[in-house]
């Protein structure tokens, strides 16, 4: 692995099917759906942004060009906004793109699960330690603190291994998570020794969850590469983690801040409400709204 101390690359994989979001992703990906007024694909690169990260890797699929189209220039929408006199919009428009990014798009010909995805980045990521943001889980830091991938960041800084952010889940719902379990070794961190994906709940080794974020080092490639196909017949991300306990380690951190799964449909749903109760422009309206709700 390349010595450098700092995060340089993430990698979103945004190419699944997005099945649990149907019919509205049947044209569109789900990254593209918006919390208030900003598609989640956006949440996830500004924190990657605020992050100190400058190279976005995107891993798309088919029906995926929205994505491109989001951070690549719009010239006849910003021509238009500038005739107008629409400074403040135009501004937004070009916030995007902020002229230090710099955009990197791989196409995952099949969505043959997540680990796979994480392959097709490969060749854009080299040799160095580099994030996975999953952005359907869309991740607020805990206010006025760093954000959840931040916060990562700065732990990696000191560990040097893959990092995994980890939240408690309900014991029901351990099925749908990677699910890990180890040695404490400070106050949020744990080395990982067991990790299962999505076990049922009473072959569950713990209750902590994996989340959408992760710091990987690159020797996961080829773990990855030699990994059979695992839970569901996919080519799982946590089967080629699961693999560097042994050699390098790997720490779960427990972050702080909340996760939203907005790839369900109720999360997403839970995001909408607290988003827009944060929003300056519709905050005070909608909360008006919500007291007006019979429930
Ligand atoms: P999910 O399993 O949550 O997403 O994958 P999905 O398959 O799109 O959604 P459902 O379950 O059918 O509703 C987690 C993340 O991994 C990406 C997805 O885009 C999502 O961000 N992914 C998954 C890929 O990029 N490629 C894959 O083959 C699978």
């Amino acid at each position: 692995m390349k010595n450098v101390t700092r995060i340089n690359k993430a990698v979103f994989p945004v190419a699944g099917l997005g099945t649990r979001f149907l019919p509205a992703t049947k044209a569109q990906p789900k990254e593209m759906l918006p919390v208030v007024d900003k598609p989640l694909i956006q949440y996830a690169v500004e924190e990657a942004y605020g992050a100190g990260i400058r190279h976005m890797i995107f891993v798309t699929g088919r029906n995926k060009r929205a994505i491109e189209d989001h951070f690549d220039t719009a010239y006849e929408l910003e021509h238009e906004l500038e005739a107008n006199g629409k400074m403040e919009l135009l501004r937004l428009v070009r916030s995007l793109a902020p002229e230090d990014m710099f955009c990197s798009f791989v196409r995952q010909p099949r969505a043959l699960g997540l680990g796979h995805a994480v392959l097709c980045a490969e060749p854009l990521v080299n040799d160095e330690p580099f994030a996975v943001l999953l952005a359907d889980d869309l991740m607020c830091g805990a206010s006025d603190g760093p954000s959840v991938l931040g916060q990562m960041v700065e732990q990696f800084s000191r560990t040097r291994t893959c990092i995994l952010a980890v939240q408690e889940v309900p014991h029901d719902h351990v099925k749908r998570y990677g699910i890990v379990a180890g040695e404490k070794v400070g106050e949020r961190l744990t080395r990982v020794t067991q990790m299962v994906e999505k076990p049922s709940p009473d072959q569950a080794p713990s209750r902590m969850g994996v989340a959408g974020r992760y710091i990987l080092t690159p020797a996961v490639f080829d773990m990855i590469r030699n990994n059979p196909r695992g839970t569901g017949g996919e080519i799982q991300l946590t089967d080629g983690i699961a693999r560097l306990m042994a050699t390098e380690g790997v720490h779960a951190f427990e972050y702080h801040g909340r996760r939203y799964d907005c790839g369900s449909k109720q999360g997403f749903l839970e995001a909408t409400v607290d988003f827009a109760l944060k929003h300056p422009e519709v905050a005070a309206d909608f909360r008006n709204y919500l007291r007006s709700v019979q429930l």
